[in-house]
């Protein structure tokens, strides 16, 4: 049986203290206890990519990642790529081009598209192919989703 524990936590900038089972996962905590609802849970085991956040900056899927074992590192979810209300150049190129259908699995692209252009401004095609690899989309084709980040890039007008 799982024990509960304090677990001290930064999402998005803002710390927080909460009680959670030791068992909880990142996206429980981020769905469940703060509410961050961006993060969707898809297929719970790896997968899908709906789930992904960046934690210190790096990719995770926070339904694989146990939050105590989060501990000092900082958490990233969609919420906090579009601080202050205003849409994010990643988002702003995706709703741009059309590339949201239903939109479960869009957090998932935001995320995986703002860790590329972070370290690759101008990637080029196959770059963004194999940076959206592990995000799965049941509606758009992906089409979209790619020439959104090749707009995005420079590569299209
Ligand atoms: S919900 Fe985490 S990878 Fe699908
Ligand atoms: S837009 Fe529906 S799953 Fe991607």
């Amino acid at each position: 049986m799982s024990e509960r524990l304090e677990i001290d936590i930064e999402v998005n900038g803002d710390s927080h203290q909460i009680t959670a089972l030791t068992s909880a996962t990142l996206l429980e905590i981020l769905r469940e206890a703060l509410n961050l609802t961006g993060t969707k849970r898809g297929c719970n085991h790896g997968v899908c990519g709906a789930c992904t956040v960046l934690v210190d900056g790096k990719l995770a899927r926070s339904c694989l990642m146990l939050a105590v074992d989060v501990g000092d590192r900082t958490v990233t979810t969609v919420e906090g790529i579009a601080r202050s209300r205003e849409f994010s150049a990643v988002q702003r190129a995706l709703v741009k081009s059309g590339a949201i259908q239903c939109g479960f699995c869009t957090p998932g692209f935001v995320i995986a598209l703002t860790h590329l252009f972070a370290s690759t401004p101008q990637p080029h095609r196959d770059a963004i192919r194999i940076a959206l690899s592990g995000n799965l989309c049941r509606c758009s084709g992906y089409v979209k989703i790619v020439e959104a980040a090749e707009q995005l890039a420079g590569m299209r007008s």
